[in-house]
């Protein structure tokens, strides 16, 4: 969502709220007794909680399904999860730039040193398919350096949809080439 967007959703839900209050105050002057402010009252109770809903979609949960069944390797997927979600957090209560970095550095530098792990890893275990997953891992360094220039330097992208191409690339990835290797290396890792 660009700050545009965000700033007009923002704007859209202000002036319900708005509008809610004043129908509430027109419809008591119906009489307490009559259901209309009531029912108002609790759509306008309802809207954080729909707020939230939404919100907590952005975020990401693991789930056993995703073990490549390497303890080491699911604990290196489980804390880019986690980081992805804190970049999620940050660009939500719009954490101030610097902190932001951070988080953003220290989530391209442990996905790498992920992927360096990883390959060690295949090599070790001479899995068959390394050089194609080696590929897809630079290209997606590749297109993280990328999105983060564009969010950086040009402005062209926010900061949430960097985490969200994070997000998807690595949820895909995990489920996909990851789950593939997962018998050639078990054996000799665990
Ligand atoms: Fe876990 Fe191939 O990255």
């Amino acid at each position: 969502m660009s700050t545009l967007t965000k700033g007009i959703s923002m704007f859209i839900v202000s002036v319900l709220i708005l509008a809610l209050l004043v129908m509430i105050v027109l419809g008591f002057m119906l009489g307490f007794g009559h259901p209309l402010p009531w029912v108002l009252i609790a759509v306008l109770v309802a809207i954080p909680f729909i707020h939230d809903r939404i919100v907590s979609r952005r975020f990401v949960e693991w789930h056993d399904s995703y073990s490549v069944g390497i303890d080491t390797i699911d604990d290196d997927h489980k804390k880019l999860l986690g980081m992805i979600n804190q970049l999620q957090t940050a660009a939500h209560y719009k954490t101030d730039k610097t902190s932001i970095e951070e988080i953003l550095n220290g989530l391209v530098d442990y996905t790498q040193y992920h992927f360096t792990r990883e390959e060690g890893m295949m090599r070790e275990s001479e899995y068959p398919d390394f050089d194609e997953h080696k590929k897809q891992h630079e290209e997606m360094i590749s297109q993280v350096n990328k999105f983060v220039d564009e969010y950086r330097i040009d402005g062209t992208k926010t900061i949430e949809e960097v985490a969200m191409y994070l997000k998807t690339w690595l949820i895909n990835h995990i489920n996909g080439s990851d789950q593939k290797y997962a018998p050639y290396l078990k054996e000799k890792h665990n």
